[in-house]
């Protein structure tokens, strides 16, 4: 219940400095922004957007728009995640707009506890990336664009597990694109893919 409530307190200051001043300078906006992410999203999705817990994806350098078009989804029970009900309950529009281009604008970097490249994984995974075309839209640096996200350097253990549920079906975005790069390949793949895109 603290969370929700701190969650209460900083969406509050947010609205009301929106109250005060109808042309809000951006500085004041992503300062509103900050004080809620800090609050209630950095327990999970550390400190300044990188993360350093298993499964948690960074949210730093990712794309504005795919952060919060992700927002939506779970403030609409359309991707279900449990973590990331209470976080995205009562959201406004503009406050999930704000928290996209807080996130976007904050130095992306890989986890603190990233392993070592292990060549044989790297480089299988990268002849499977060339073959399902990931750069075509993720871009070839695959630091996405618009809502297709920034995976390069993403938590290695997240991009697995979210490859597999695109896979069997346990998530969609707004379309089903994912779901029919991954149709078919094995755990092993997969394993091979996130291991590529985590060492970009
Ligand atoms: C209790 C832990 C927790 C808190 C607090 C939390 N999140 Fe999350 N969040 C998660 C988990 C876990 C996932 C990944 C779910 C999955 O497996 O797909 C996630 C996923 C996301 C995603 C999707 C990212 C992607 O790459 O797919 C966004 C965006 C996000 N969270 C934003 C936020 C914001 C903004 C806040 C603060 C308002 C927040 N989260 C607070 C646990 C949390
Ligand atoms: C046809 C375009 C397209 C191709 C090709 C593509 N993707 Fe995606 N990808 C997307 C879109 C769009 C999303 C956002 C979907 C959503 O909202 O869940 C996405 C989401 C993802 C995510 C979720 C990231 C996150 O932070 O939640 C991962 C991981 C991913 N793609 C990896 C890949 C890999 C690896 C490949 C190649 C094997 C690939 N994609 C090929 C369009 C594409």
């Amino acid at each position: 219940m603290t969370g929700l409530r701190v969650l209460g307190l900083g969406l509050g200051l947010g609205l009301g400095l929106a109250l005060l001043a109808p042309a809000l300078p951006a500085a004041a906006e992503s300062a509103a922004a900050a004080l809620v992410a800090e609050r209630n999203c950095g327990a999970c999705h550390g400190e300044r957007g990188v993360s350093a817990t298993p499964a948690i994806p960074s949210l730093a350098g990712q794309q504005a728009e795919f952060i919060a078009l992700q927002l939506v989804l779970f403030r609409e029970g359309l991707r279900d995640v449990p973590a990331m009900q209470a976080p995205a309950e009562g959201l406004t529009d503009q406050q999930v707009e704000e928290l996209g281009a807080y996130f976007a604008a904050l130095p992306h970097a890989p986890p603190p506890d990233r392993g070592p490249r292990d060549a044989a994984a790297y480089d299988g995974g990268a002849a499977l990336a060339e073959r399902l075309r990931c750069g075509v839209c993720h871009l070839p640096g695959l630091t996405g664009q618009n809502q297709v996200p920034h995976i390069a350097g993403q938590r290695e253990d997240f991009l697995a597990e979210t490859l597999m549920a695109y896979r069997d079906s346990k998530r969609h975005g707004s379309d089903t694109q994912m779901n029919g790069v991954v149709q078919g390949l094995t755990d092993a793949q997969i394993a091979q893919i996130a291991h590529y895109v985590a060492q970009r």
